[in-house]
């Protein structure tokens, strides 16, 4: 890949951001300046490498870092959904406050920045402008459909889409060039954490399944895990974002969706293949099993749920000439034997439920 050759990646200490550090340092030339609070997922020594361990709310941080910098990558993210009706002053700080100094930096000293925002902006399920149900959730076309204000769910959608609205503002009025990307339920190995190992709290469904392999316990369906999510590999999705980089005139200005429409399964079908493949790799462990559990229980008040997401491709298909290629039979061997490495069994470690 050539392209530019300082990149500031924020949030690059993250399960997204560790990938795609990797990835810049062995497939581009880029030298990369790297800022997170924490970096046990990016281990990584390289000459073309400079971590920097701070906040990106500490005074000056951004303005010092920014100018020196030929594009900026945002992925600062409070993004597990356990926290959006818990705290969701955290949640809107983190995913609006905070940023719009980044946005504001960008816009003043002219550097382009490609921000991470969500699939989750388009809300509860696909809709076009006059409301009507469409298949696939398009980034021009869709509109944004999110609950009441005491839902709380939707503090971490509406704070992401206000960002998005700054950023577009800046680019309006103030010349700012951006590139937006809305993954879409990115999966794979070093996601968020396992709750009493590496972290507190409740993670994304990818991991709080592992989580519950490796301890024993019982996976959770929430409201039954008949909610559909499409899941797209890390490996597909850093190819996207690579390429992103690599197009800023193709990709100035838009909003890009980076998802896998062919992997659009319910939570119960990736909750039974993943214990499939665990089964096959750690046929000594407990045996999987699952239980229901009601969305109020699991997340507390406030909780709603998006029932379906798939992303409409073909924007990123046209700019990117790139599509993903990993299917979940690809991807979900390669996830557990990760997180079996990584963590080992954990089973003789009784939690309290
Ligand atoms: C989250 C974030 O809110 C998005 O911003 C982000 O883009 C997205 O993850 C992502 O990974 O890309 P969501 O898909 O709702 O959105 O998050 P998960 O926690 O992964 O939940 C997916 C589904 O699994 C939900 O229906 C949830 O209720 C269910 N789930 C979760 C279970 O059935 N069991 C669990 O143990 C955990």
């Amino acid at each position: 890949m050539s392209g530019p050759t300082h990149i500031l990646v924020l949030g690059a200490g993250g399960f997204i951001g560790s990938h795609l550090v990797e990835a810049l340092l062995t497939q581009s030339n880029a030298s990369v300046t790297a800022v997170d609070l924490d970096f046990h997922k990016l281990e990584v020594v390289h000459p073309r490498l400079a971590q920097h361990r701070a906040s990106i709310d500490e005074p000056g941080l951004i303005a010092r870092l920014v100018p020196s910098a030929d594009v900026v990558v945002s992925l600062t993210a409070l993004c597990n959904p356990a926290l959006y009706n818990t705290d969701p002053l955290r949640v809107i700080a983190a995913n609006y406050g905070d940023l719009v100094p980044v946005v504001e930096a960008c816009s003043q000293y002219g550097r382009r920045l490609i921000h991470f925002s969500t699939c989750e902006v388009y809300g509860k399920l696909a809709l076009d402008r006059t409301g009507k149900p469409m298949s696939h959730m398009s980034e021009d076309d869709s509109a944004l459909f999110l609950g009441p204000i005491a839902s709380e769910r939707w503090s971490y959608a509406c704070a992401k889409q206000l960002l998005e609205r700054v950023i577009w503002g800046h680019a309006q009025h103030r010349q700012l060039e951006f590139t937006i990307v809305r993954p879409f339920n990115v999966i794979g190995p070093r996601m968020d954490f396992v709750p009493g190992v590496d972290g507190e709290g409740v993670p994304r469904v990818l991991a709080c399944f592992m989580s519950a392999l490796l301890h024993g316990e019982p996976l959770s369906l929430v409201d039954g895990g008949h909610q559909r999510r499409s899941f797209i590999g890390v490996e597909d999705f850093v190819e996207g974002v690579l390429r992103i980089i690599a197009r800023p005139d193709a990709c100035r200005g838009q909003i890009i969706n980076l998802g896998n429409p062919a992997n659009d399964v319910t939570v119960r079908q990736l909750a039974q293949r993943l214990s499939r493949h665990f089964v096959e790799q750690a046929p000594s462990a407990p045996a999987p099993r699952m239980r229901e559990v009601s969305a109020e229980a699991f997340y507390g008040p406030g909780y709603e749920d998006s029932e379906r997401r798939v992303p409409d491709m073909r924007k990123a298909e046209r700019l990117l000439a790139w599509q993903p290629r990993r299917s979940l039979e690809e991807l979900l061997p390669a996830i557990v034997e990760s997180y079996l490495t990584h963590y080992g069994l954990l089973s003789g470690t009784e939690r309290p439920q």
